[in-house]
């Protein structure tokens, strides 16, 4: 049986661009699964197909058991979204704006005002609650749609980086909320482009670039693809470069390699502590003076280094463009 949110070969095309080009995805019933992707990668276009607010070429998808190209209108009731960027009334409170949300889904008047309350005072909101949301901050802004995506408790729920722009703690707690939100049986997919989250929230990630899922798994099973641990010593003089190497290809499980100009070796173990220190003592015995030597766990970030061969934490530049978006619009 296919999952709450369920995809099959999506696609949707832009001009001459593809934003996505065949995406599978099936996420299980009360599970939370990370769409990580870097800029451009296909992430909203992905959520916008999958909560009807754009019709992809071609492929299907079933949300809440709901085909969304078939009824559209029936999976928009079973649905929260909160978008990348926030949509809120700027005229209205903070606390009209929660009610009005509240309202639109045909809650009665108090109970809406005593859902709006409470989401306030969890958003760390209850001190701006009576002001029209122009004067919110970014991060306020920020904080208050995803409160509104919460007004009712929908089975599935779908949020497209929720937690960018806010500030650590602001972040600490929207994941408390996240994890309250999902035992209760909610199903979610949340796009990011931060690793971190990733790991701390999903129990599944799917790896997205140009359009494309090009990896599932845990975070544990994702990381395991791209090698286990690994020694990383720093050399202190150039010389020593080459005799590190013959003391790590002793110890290695595989190939050293050099990055000379930060006179870096890395090389692949097992044996974890106990190796190191064993690797330290002899380099200690051979004379090699070392900087810096470290056992190195993979991250997320490896795993999307070695999968994508870029970083995802992509820098924009002070236009708040990126790459792959600039070549988009130089060929308009
Ligand atoms: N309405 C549109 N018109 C033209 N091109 C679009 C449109 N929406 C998206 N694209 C293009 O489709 C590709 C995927 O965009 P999308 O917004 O889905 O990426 P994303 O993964 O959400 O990126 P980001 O991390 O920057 O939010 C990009 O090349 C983008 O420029
Ligand atoms: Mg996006």
């Amino acid at each position: 049986m296919p999952g709450a949110i369920y995809a099959e070969g999506l696609v949707k095309t832009f001009g001459d661009v593809r934003a996505l080009d065949g995406v599978d995805l099936d996420v299980p019933e009360g599970t939370v699964l990370g769409l990580l992707g870097p800029n451009g990668a296909g992430k909203t276009t992905a959520v916008r197909c999958l909560t009807t607010l754009l019709r992809p070429d071609s492929g299907s998808a079933v949300v809440a058991g709901i085909d969304v190209l078939k009824d559209p209108d029936a999976v928009r009731r079973s649905i929260g979204l909160s978008g990348q960027f926030a949509a809120v009334d700027e005229y209205l409170t903070g606390r009209e704006n929660l009610q009005m949300v509240g309202r639109l889904y045909q809650m009665k008047a108090k109970p809406a005002k005593a859902r709006a309350t409470e989401l306030l005072e969890q958003f760390d909101l209850a001190e701006a609650a009576d002001r029209p949301t122009k004067t919110y901050s970014g991060g306020m802004r920020r904080r208050l749609d995803l409160a509104a995506a919460l007004v009712v408790s929908p089975p599935v729920m779908f949020m497209d980086e929720p937690t960018t722009g806010l500030d650590p703690r602001n972040r600490q707690l929207l994941w408390e909320v996240i994890k309250q939100l999902v035992s209760g049986g909610t199903t979610l997919l949340l796009t990011t482009q931060y690793l971190e989250e990733a790991d701390h929230l999903a129990h599944d990630i799917a790896v997205v670039d140009h359009g494309h899922v090009i990896a599932t798994g845990t975070s544990d099973q994702l990381k395991a693809r791209t090698g286990g641990e690994r020694v990383e010593v720093v050399v202190h003089e150039r010389d020593d470069i080459q005799p590190a190497s013959e003391v790590l290809r002793g110890f290695g499980k595989g190939d050293t390699t050099v990055e000379e100009h930060m006179r870096k070796l890395t090389v692949p173990v097992t044996g974890g502590a106990k190796l190191l220190a064993e690797v330290i003592r002899e380099l200690d015995i051979r004379g090699i003076e070392i900087d810096d030597i470290g056992l190195r766990r993979p991250t997320l970030d490896d795993v999307f280094l070695s999968l994508t061969g870029h970083l995802a934490e992509a820098k924009n530049d002070e236009n708040g463009k990126n790459d792959r978006n600039d070549k988009k619009e130089a060929a308009k």
